[in-house]
């Protein structure tokens, strides 16, 4: 969707995977979905340091709605949750510096069973217009697929009818995949900033790889699809939370940010530990993830366990790209495996080198011609990415902040 936004992909932190429809306030205050949750997590993201690397957006998921609207057909949260409206805690979030996502269903219900804008969709777009909402996930749960395809692009008219600019998270193809529906592409990217293909992201490690699966094994019909403006939504981060291990987590990371995937945090900020809040706060990775170009990576090789993945990124050099390259090992059989590759074998062949980077590691490699041989070490369930920079002549690299010259 051509609106001016997410000319790089989202970045931020969304309720749904962690918190998922714990409406229960009375036994559970910290946990459920309430005013109360979604400020804690805005002001973490502030202090903790979440918002200086990028990160932006508090969204609100499921269940935040009153099982009922109000009387003038107004969509209302539930107010013994969100005691002060849906606009305070807007404002709030802005406060800080911050926007605020809000999420519905283009159906009669949302999925969790609260009202859905099926009937009301310019009221709705209205209503969240009024509360300076700046996100938009569009669910679709209770609806017939079929009717996406008119009914998304409406509901998108009614939010630009409104005159403020607001994200566009579509669910539209994912469920006409699921009803064996082809979706219409060209469509979907005119309409929405960013869609889901694929299932809900669960807290494991299977998971995480069946996105990585799906993402690989249909990309070359995906890839097209994204650019600025206009992404593939995998599905949230889940790094920080029970499922996934140290090496895991920084496999989704490395692979959401080769596939320019939205880096939607779905963790507890007053819990995380250290560790995991690295790997979401390394600037390398995110640099990758937001790179301009905004192409998304592809996989290159995939045998016995271990994959290579590629996103070509800035700088450019004639027509030549720099990339981000991740060694993945998808094996589990307890050893580290050593993956030995020329440059060049990697498609990257820039006769002036490049300088190549360990982006968790830190380390640099110095300058590699297309003919170096580099050899990296990779954890079963592990990743290694690499940055690989066109090294540029000094004299054209005085701007750029570099550190190989
Ligand atoms: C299905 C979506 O795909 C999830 O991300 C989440 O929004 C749930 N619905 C909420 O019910």
């Amino acid at each position: 969707l051509d609106n001016g936004l997410v000319r790089t992909p989202p970045m931020g932190w969304l309720a749904w995977e962690r918190f998922r429809c714990n409406t229960d306030c009375k036994n559970d205050p910290e946990n459920c979905i309430s005013e109360r949750l979604f400020r804690t997590m805005a002001d973490l993201v502030v202090s903790e340091g979440y918002a200086a690397v990028g990160y932006e957006y508090i969204n609100v998921d499921d269940c935040w709605l009153d099982k009922e609207r109000g009387a003038n057909g107004q969509l209302q949260p539930d107010y013994s949750r969100f005691p002060n409206g849906m606009r305070a805690l807007s404002d709030y979030v802005h406060r800080l510096g911050l926007k605020f996502g809000i999420y519905e269903d283009y159906g009669n219900y949302t999925c969790a069973g609260y009202p859905g804008i099926l009937g009301s969709l310019e009221l709705d777009a209205q209503t969240f217009a009024s509360w300076n909402v700046d996100y938009v996930k569009l669910d679709g749960c209770y609806s017939h697929p079929k009717d996406m395809d008119r009914g998304y692009p409406e509901f998108g008219y009614f939010l630009n009818k409104t005159g403020r600019q607001m994200v566009y998270s579509c669910s539209w193809p994912v469920y006409q995949i699921y009803a064996g529906i082809a979706p219409n592409f060209s469509s979907i990217i005119e309409h929405c900033n960013l869609w889901r293909n694929f299932d809900d992201i669960q807290d494991s490690w299977a998971s995480v790889e069946s996105v990585i699966d799906y993402y690989g094994d249909n990309q070359d019909a995906i890839i097209p699809n994204a650019g600025p403006g206009h992404w593939n939504d995998p599905d949230m981060l889940i790094i920080g939370n029970f499922g996934l291990s140290y090496e895991q987590s920084k496999t989704q990371m490395a692979i959401w940010a080769i596939i320019a995937a939205p880096l939607l945090m779905s963790v507890d900020l007053r819990t995380i530990r250290p560790e995991f809040k690295a790997i979401l706060q390394n600037k390398g990775v995110i640099a990758v993830d937001q790179d301009p170009l905004g192409i998304q990576g592809r996989r290159i090789y995939k045998k016995s366990g271990i994959e290579i993945w590629s996103r070509p990124i800035t700088p450019l050099q004639q027509n030549y790209f720099s990339y981000a390259v991740a060694f993945l090992n998808r094996r589990t059989d307890g050893t580290p495996s050593d993956v030995a590759v020329t440059l060049q074998e990697l498609g990257l062949a820039y006769p002036g080198g490049y300088a190549v980077e360990d982006l968790f590691e830190e380390v640099s490699y110095g300058v590699l011609s297309p003919e170096t041989k580099i050899k990296v070490k990779v954890n079963p369930s592990g990743v290694v990415i690499l940055r690989a920079n066109i090294h540029l002549p000094r004299f054209q690299s005085q701007n750029q902040k570099t550190v190989y010259d």
